[in-house]
């Protein structure tokens, strides 16, 4: 097919995430992936602004992560979980008992960040039942949240968020004010809330510091502190939500480790486990989530998809590991954060600019409405940065391996995309 034919079928025929298929947005035929480029068939090549949805931490097609992928597929690409296990896997599973929350070592792999917050709540609600209390099947999660696509997940996430939509066919599931302003007043409300249904509820889940896909928005540790003490004087499953925080994406490996007496009972991680290689994500229950659900009068984990453990994944993921274990990430990460401070600084508020805003290595800068699109994929030419613009939101989340002179353009992007006029679309046309 030629790059013509390609993208014409894809118009017609090839859903794309957040997409109509009679009025297609603009996709642009990528054609090879290395370090922090996307490359076009035209001849383009992108700085990939937003890590290809916040994955590609060490940059595309990493030598080491590429090569663990070809090893691993001469012997063994795929082999069912259910009656098998092997080597990547339980080396896999090490690694992450070893850089996890203390006690957090115990790790059901799922095959996307979604899957991993389904399982998540199927540990917090079996938890519950093995304790004996069969009708807490209901979480707390928190307005401004977001947890995936699939349907537990999106019950999830803001209520008035991109899934409204499927509001009638969701399980109801009870909401928390965002975590904004003074964490003890907020603490209050979240405690109101839980004990308002105090029998119905089995956990609370959150993204942790970092509010991405529905609002991001930053917030402090004293909010993880409140939860972690409203959990334990109700015995409830606390779920920290990593899989875009996680990985030094704020700075520290886990954002939640800010605050440090603060750990989750399950927590989800995703996206960059693999470098951005392959899909894989995995929900880690502490040593007495785990147990009671292993005792409990199911004693099995009720879950296990197709291609759980996928040996191709978890090799990436290994290899994955090793990188971020070498270090330096870190450091990486502050430096980005003082380089997107310094280089939106000129970003006034005022007209269409409403905030700037900056933690570790995301930038954003929020409007009143987006741009055109037109007039964005102008800037990503002229720039050659690579950005997608989502709600009202202009932001970046790049490889953590950018240097500051990609840093600098990919700011510089922004900047141009925030100085464009507001466009005539309402806020939400444009998805994550
Ligand atoms: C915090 C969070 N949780 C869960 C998900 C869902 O992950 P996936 O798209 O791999 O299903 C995302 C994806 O953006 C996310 O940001």
């Amino acid at each position: 097919m030629t790059a013509g034919e390609i993208l014409e079928y894809d118009r017609r025929r090839v859903w794309h995430p957040y997409a109509s298929l009679s009025n297609p947005p603009r996709a642009r035929l990528a054609a090879r992936t290395e370090g922090i480029y996307i490359e076009t068939a035209d001849g383009g090549r992108l700085i990939d602004g937003v890590a290809s949805w916040w994955c590609a931490a060490h940059g595309h097609g990493h030598p080491a992560i590429v090569e663990a992928i070809r090893r691993q597929a001469r012997t063994m690409s795929h082999v069912m979980f259910g009656g098998f296990t092997h080597e990547p896997a339980v080396e896999l599973a090490d690694r992450i008992a070893a850089i996890a929350p203390e006690g957090l070592r115990n790790v059901f792999f799922a095959d996307s960040g979604s899957i991993s917050v389904e399982v998540a709540v199927k540990m917090a609600i079996q938890y519950q039942q093995a304790k004996g209390r069969p009708r807490r099947c209901k979480m707390v999660a928190l307005e401004g949240g977001y947890h995936g696509d699939t349907a537990c997940a999106m019950a999830l996430s803001d209520p008035d968020g991109m899934h409204t939509l499927f509001k009638g066919m969701m399980p109801r599931h009870f909401f928390a004010p965002k975590p904004e302003g003074d964490a003890g007043r907020w603490a209050e409300e979240l405690e109101k809330t839980i004990d308002a249904h105090k029998d119905e509820i089995a956990g609370v889940i959150c993204e942790p510091i970092l509010q991405a896909a529905n609002a991001m928005h930053f917030y402090g540790a004293d909010f993880l502190r409140a939860m972690r003490r409203i959990c334990d004087e109700r015995d409830l499953v606390l779920v920290f939500d990593e899989i875009a925080a996680g990985f030094h994406r704020t700075g520290p490996l886990w954002a939640h480790s800010r605050a440090a007496d603060a750990a989750p009972d399950v927590m989800c991680i995703g996206k960059a486990l693999t470098g951005g290689h392959v899909s894989l994500a995995a929900a880690i229950a502490s040593d007495k989530t785990a147990d009671a659900i292993s005792r409990g009068n199911v004693g099995a984990l009720m879950h296990g998809p197709t291609y759980m453990a996928n040996p191709l994944a978890c090799a990436a993921a290994n290899a994955s590991l090793e990188l971020f274990a070498a270090g330096g990430y870190e450091e990486k990460v502050h430096h980005a954060e003082e380089v997107f401070k310094k280089r939106l600084a000129g970003v006034e508020r005022g007209g269409n600019v409403r905030d700037v805003r900056v933690l570790g290595a995301v930038a954003v800068v929020e409007t009143g409405r987006l741009p055109e699109r037109d007039a964005i994929d102008r800037v990503i030419d002229e720039y050659g940065v690579w950005l997608r613009p989502f709600a009202n939101f202009i932001y970046a989340m790049p490889p953590l391996v950018c240097d500051d002179a990609a840093l600098s353009r990919i700011a510089d992007a922004m900047a141009a995309m925030a100085a464009l006029p507001p466009g005539r679309e309402a806020a939400g046309d444009f998805h994550e």
